[in-house]
């Protein structure tokens, strides 16, 4: 007789994971917006020194990481909270706030963690489609909000639709949100937004509403991606308070801690990165237009791309993939015939766009 699990298991969306890890060097891994930098020498070697002291347990005040966000960013460490990966402090958001009765309100297509939140807590799940534009339609989630409402998920710029919307609209969007609803803005693409200017920008917003959360990643920029760090600066300590109750004291393990204050260190290589890929992402975008796509205004590390009628997009993944290229397919995302496609190196990317070429010319 098979194990009897717990109901909210069945409902819960299995993540659609990004196959090809074992495929080997050649591949162009282009399907889960990683970055194509492997991390600074400096950081690898913080994070190997401390594994020599991995017998005792990771230093659960994580202090360190704390401190060099706070500083960095201008808010108490009581207001940061951190996670394995910035996933690991939506789940716990969502275990902190959720359940039978309440609703959780996001834009959709969006993250694809974020329906995870309602099947594991038993909440109500509110998706409102994106505009024309594959952009957040702000106007709309606000009309979604209700007495039941406990959370919205804001993903600025857009999982996967690269899109985002600029900060003075969620500002008046923030003015509509009822103080007791928490405000999860998923800033986990924005260092390499043009629309959102600094990193520094939405911290504003942070003074203004106590119920606001900026969710954020080492993950991309930083390159720690295989570590699992993530952070969040909350208007309130409150938040962070709660997101600790709900998990295991040790979420953070010592090489990730330190390898995180390590990067923190480097944010000339961090800008870098960024200018190199906006660079690579124009050239990206610029290519799969001249093909006569549509292609959305990335303010990521990713571009998103419709598919003409004429083609089936799971023949276009597999062309790709026969030519060495891993995208992620929209119909996992929530758009049928859209790709979404990580920037790489150069040489990624002149290679992804002469494939997408050949594979749509049959
Ligand atoms: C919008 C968004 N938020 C959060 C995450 C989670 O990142 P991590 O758990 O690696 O910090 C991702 C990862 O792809 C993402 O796209």
């Amino acid at each position: 007789m098979p194990i009897e699990f717990a109901e909210r298991v069945r409902r819960m969306p299995v993540y659609p994971l990004a196959a090809g890890y074992d495929l080997g060097a050649d591949i162009a891994m282009l399907a889960s917006n990683e970055c194509c930098f492997a991390p600074l020498p400096e950081v690898v070697e913080a994070a190997s020194r401390v594994l020599g002291g991995v017998n005792r347990y990771p230093d659960p005040s994580y202090e360190p990481l704390r401190r060099a966000l706070a500083d960095r960013y201008g808010i108490p460490p009581q207001r940061i909270a951190l996670g394995n990966g910035s996933c690991d402090i939506l789940l716990a958001a969502g275990e902190a706030l959720l359940e039978p009765g309440a609703e959780v309100v996001y834009a959709w297509p969006a993250f694809s963690v974020y329906p995870h939140l309602a099947a594991a807590s038993g909440a109500r799940a509110i998706q409102v489609p994106l505009d024309d534009e594959d952009r957040h339609d702000l106007d709309a989630i606000a009309t979604e909000v209700t007495v039941a409402t406990r959370l919205v998920l804001i993903c600025n710029p857009n999982n996967p639709t690269s899109t985002a919307i600029g900060l003075d609209e969620i500002d008046a969007f923030m003015r509509r949100i009822p103080g007791h609803v928490a405000v999860i803005l998923d800033e986990a693409y924005c260092e390499f937004s043009l629309t959102l200017g600094d990193t520094y920008a939405s911290l504003d917003l942070l003074r203004k509403y106590p119920n606001l959360v900026l969710l954020r990643t080492f993950s991309k920029v930083y390159g720690l991606a295989g570590l699992r760090v993530g952070y969040a600066l909350c208007g309130a300590e409150d938040f962070r308070i709660a997101v600790d109750q709900v998990r295991q004291p040790f979420y953070l393990n010592a090489a990730a801690q330190a390898a995180a204050v390590e990067a923190l260190r480097h944010q000339d290589a961090v800008e870098k990165r960024v200018t190199e890929t906006i660079a690579g992402r124009l050239e990206m975008e610029g290519a799969v237009r001249a093909l006569g796509l549509w292609v959305a205004r990335s303010d990521a590390n990713f571009i998103w791309l419709h598919l003409p009628e004429t083609v089936e997009e799971a023949d276009v993944v597999s062309g790709l993939r026969d030519r060495g290229i891993l995208v992620r397919a929209g119909a996992a995302l929530g758009r049928e015939r859209s790709l979404r496609v990580t920037v790489g190196t150069d040489a990624e990317n002149e290679r992804f766009a002469h494939a997408l070429s050949e594979v749509l010319a049959g």
